[in-house]
C-alpha cells in the first residue's frame, strides 16, 4: 500500500484484495471469471438457471435483427415470482424482505410472507381496474414500501410500471405520464424531507389536469398529512381502502422473455426525456447476477441502497436485484445530513447494515463534515461498499475506504446507465482496486475505448467508451421512438453501443471514466439534460433564450451554469410587480416548479447573444470553453 496523498491525474495507489474478503467471496478469482464470461452466451446461460421458469428459453441470444436484441426467447418467466413468491416456499418466508426506515426514526419491517400477501392484494386491485399486460402504470412515491408493493404488482400481472422520482416536479411529472399514456398513478400525501413534509399529491394535482390518459389515482397516506377531501374525487382512493378485502391470491402471469417490464425516463442531449425500456428476463438476469457477485450476497446480508427508487439505481440494486437473490433490502427516505450528519452511520450501526452502496455526492458531502461522524459510530458490520453515478475522486475514496470501510470492505466503483439496466464495468471482491477507476467490465462484457471511426485507442489515451457485445439487461428501445434508440446509441459508431461518456484505460487495462461526451450534466449524480433546462428557462415569460453549461462543484460535481438573453426592459436584478422578487430569484423559482429540486442552479449570466452555428445551433462547447479558460477550439461553423 503506498502513502495516502492524493495525486489526482496520475493515481498509483493500489488497493489489494484482503484474503478474508476473498475467502469468503462468491466468486474468488476475478481474472477467471472474467475468461468464462468470453463465452458470454453460455455464460449468461448458466446464470439464467437460478431462476424459476414456466418455461424455459429455446434460444439464449437472438440476433437476427441488430441492435434489436432478444434475450432467452421461447422462455417464460415472472419477475414476481421469482422475486417474492419463490421465497415463501422456503425458511426466508418471515424473514424481512424490505426494512424501511426515515428521518423521523420511524421503521417498519415488511416479512417476505407479508410482501407477498400486499403484492397480491395490489394486483388483484389493478386487475380489477382494468388494468391489462402491457398497459402502463406511473408512481410517483417517496421510498416506501408501498412504492416497492406497486411495482412487484405490475411486474405480477404484466403491467408496464413507470416511476417517476419524487424530486422532479411538475412539467417533468406530465411530461413522463403523457409520453408513456399511463392509466394509473399512484401517489402520496407526501413525502420527509429535512424535517418537512413535501407534499406530492398537491404536484400530482397539479401535473393531472394536463395528463388526460389517467383514469384512477391510488393515494398512499404516508406522511398523514391531510388531504382535503374535494380532492379525492371518484377518480382517487386511498391506499389503505384500496387494499382492503381484496384477496390475497394472485397468479402470476408467465411473462415472455422480451414482455415489457418497465420505462424509465432519462435525460438525453436533445429535446424530451427518452423513456428507456426494459424487459423481463434478461434484466432478471443481469440484475441478479451483478447484486450477487459485486456486492458478494449471502443470506446473512443486509443490503442498503441508497440510491432512489425513482432512479435506475433503485430498481436494479435496491428493489429488483436484492429481491431476487432473497436479501433483505433497507429502504431509507431523508436526506444524508439529517437531523445530523451521523445519521447514515447510526442506520448502518443500528442495524448492522454489511453492503453499503451509495454515490460519489452523498460521500463528498458527509466527508465535508469530517471523521467524527463516521468514527462514533461501530461500522464494522460493513464488509463490501459500492458507488455509483459519476466519477469517484481519489480523496472521497480514501476517505471512504478509511472511515466507512475500516480499510477492510472494499469499494466497488460500479460505471452503468439507465439504458444498460446492470452494472457493465466494475471490480468483484476479489479484484485489486485502484481509487478513482472503475476497473475492468465485469465479465460477459466486452466494453473499449474508441475514436470517432471506431478504432479501439491506444491505453493512456481518451476516446468513446463503447460496449461491442450485447448483454441480457441492456434496454431495448426507446419508448415509441426507435429511430433516436437507432440514432443515439447504434449509429454514431456503426456495430457497437455508444454510452455517451469519454474514458482511458490504464497500463494494466483499468477503465477510468472522464465523464459524459454529450450535453448531459451530472448534478449530484442526476442525469440533466441541458435541453430541458434551457426549456424551462425558455417557458419562463421574461427569457428569449437560454444556453446551459456545466459547472463545476466540490460536492455535487457539477450544477447549472445557465447564459439567458432577456426579453425587452428586463434585467436579472428587474423586482417583479407581482411579488416583489428579483427576476433572478423568480427564474430560480421557475425551475424549480418546472424540473424539481435537481435543477441546481449555480449561476445565471444575462447576456446579448449567444454562441451559435450558421444553422441556428448553440454551441455550447464554446460557453464551455470560454468558462474552462480553454481555447475555443474550432470557430469556423460560428456564426457571429
Ligand atoms: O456518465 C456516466 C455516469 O452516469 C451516467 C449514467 O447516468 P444514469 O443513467 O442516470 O445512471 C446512473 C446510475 C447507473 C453514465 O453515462 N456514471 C455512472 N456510473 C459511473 C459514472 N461515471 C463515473 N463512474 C461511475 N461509476
Amino acid at each position: 500500500m503506498t502513502k495516502d496523498t492524493t495525486v489526482l491525474l496520475n493515481e498509483k495507489r493500489i488497493f489489494n484484495p484482503n484474503a478474508e474478503t476473498v475467502e469468503k467471496a462468491n466468486v474468488k478469482d476475478w481474472e477467471a471469471e472474467i475468461e468464462k464470461g468470453k463465452d458470454f452466451k453460455r455464460y449468461w446461460a448458466e446464470k439464467a438457471e437460478q431462476f424459476h421458469w414456466f418455461k424455459k428459453w429455446d434460444t439464449v441470444l437472438d440476433d437476427s435483427n441488430k441492435p434489436f436484441y432478444k434475450w432467452f426467447t421461447g422462455g417464460r418467466i415472472n419477475l414476481t415470482y421469482n422475486a417474492v413468491d419463490r421465497w415463501i416456499k422456503t425458511e426466508k418466508r418471515n424473514q424481512v424482505a424490505i426494512l424501511y426506515a426515515n428521518e423521523n426514526g420511524d421503521e417498519k419491517k415488511v416479512t417476505y410472507y407479508e410482501l407477498y400477501l400486499a403484492v397480491n392484494k395490489f394486483a388483484n386491485r389493478l386487475k380489477n381496474l382494468g388494468v391489462k399486460k402491457g398497459e402502463r402504470v406511473a408512481m410517483y412515491l417517496p421510498m416506501c414500501p408501498e412504492l416497492l408493493v406497486a411495482m412487484l404488482a405490475c411486474a405480477k400481472i404484466g403491467a408496464v410500471h413507470n416511476v417517476i422520482y419524487s424530486g422532479l416536479s411538475v412539467g417533468a411529472v406530465v411530461e413522463r405520464i403523457n409520453d408513456s399514456k399511463a392509466k394509473i398513478l399512484v401517489t402520496a400525501d407526501g413525502t420527509f424531507r429535512r424535517g418537512k413534509v413535501i407534499e406530492l399529491k398537491k404536484i400530482t394535482d397539479e401535473a393531472l389536469l394536463r395528463c388526460p390518459t389517467v383514469e384512477t389515482t391510488i393515494v398512499v397516506e404516508h406522511t398523514g398529512t391531510p388531504i382535503k377531501t374535494s380532492d379525492l374525487s371518484g377518480k382517487e382512493i386511498f391506499y389503505r381502502r384500496f387494499m382492503e378485502k381484496e384477496t390475497a391470491e394472485c397468479e402470476p402471469e408467465p411473462m415472455e422473455s422480451e414482455d415489457p417490464l418497465f420505462i424509465l425516463y432519462t435525460s438525453g442531449s436533445t429535446g424530451k426525456p427518452k423513456g428507456v425500456l426494459h424487459t423481463t428476463a434478461g434484466y432478471m438476469v443481469g440484475v441478479a447476477t451483478t447484486t450477487r457477485n459485486i456486492f458478494d450476497i449471502h443470506n446473512d446480508d443486509l443490503w442498503w441502497c441508497t440510491g432512489d427508487v425513482g432512479w435506475i439505481t433503485g430498481h436494479s440494486y435496491a428493489v429488483y436485484g436484492p429481491l431476487l437473490l432473497g436479501t433483505t433490502t433497507l429502504i431509507y427516505e431523508g436526506a444524508p445530513d439529517f437531523p445530523g450528519p451521523g445519521i447514515w452511520w447510526e442506520i448502518v450501526e443500528k442495524y448492522g447494515v454489511t453492503k453499503f452502496y451509495t454515490s460519489p455526492t452523498a460521500i463528498r458531502h458527509l466527508m465535508r463534515y469530517g471523521n467524527k461522524y463516521p468514527n462514533s459510530y461501530d461500522l464494522s458490520s460493513l464488509k463490501v461498499l459500492g458507488t455509483v453515478g459519476e466519477p469517484m475522486n481519489p480523496e472521497a475514496w480514501m476517505w471512504f475506504y478509511k472511515n466507512i470501510g475500516g480499510e477492510k470492505a472494499p469499494i466497488m466503483d460500479t460505471w452503468w446507465q439507465t439504458e444498460t439496466g446492470m452494472h457493465l464495468i466494475a471490480p468483484l471482491p476479489s479484484t485489486a482496486l485502484k481509487p478513482g477507476s472503475v476497473t475492468k467490465p465485469f465479465p460477459g462484457i466486452d466494453a473499449d475505448i474508441v475514436d470517432e471511426e471506431g478504432n479501439s485507442v491506444p491505453l493512456g489515451k481518451g476516446g468513446y467508451l463503447v460496449v461491442r457485445n450485447p448483454w441480457p439487461a441492456m434496454f431495448r428501445t426507446l419508448y415509441k421512438d426507435k429511430q433516436r434508440y437507432l440514432d443515439t446509441y447504434w449509429n454514431k459508431i456503426p456495430g457497437v453501443y455508444t454510452a455517451g461518456d469519454m474514458a482511458r484505460r490504464d497500463e494494466d487495462g483499468y477503465f477510468w471514466i472522464q465523464g459524459r461526451s454529450d450535453d448531459v450534466l451530472k448534478i449530484a449524480g442526476h442525469r440533466v439534460g441541458t435541453a430541458e433546462v434551457e426549456s424551462a428557462f425558455v417557458s419562463h415569460p421574461a427569457v428569449a433564450e437560454a444556453a446551459v453549461i456545466g459547472k463545476s462543484d466540490p460536492i455535487k460535481g457539477q450544477v447549472i451554469k445557465a447564459f439567458v438573453i432577456l426579453k425587452e426592459g428586463y434585467k436579472l436584478k428587474t423586482r417583479l410587480m407581482e411579488n416583489q422578487t428579483k427576476l433572478i430569484e423568480d427564474l430560480e423559482r421557475h425551475l424549480r416548479y418546472e424540473l424539481g429540486p435537481v435543477a441546481v442552479v449555480g449561476e445565471i449570466v444575462q447576456v446579448d447573444s449567444l454562441p451559435k452555428t450558421r444553422s441556428g445551433k448553440i454551441m455550447r462547447r464554446v460557453l464551455r470553453a470560454q468558462e474552462n479558460g480553454e481555447d475555443l477550439g474550432d470557430t469556423s461553423t460560428l456564426e457571429d
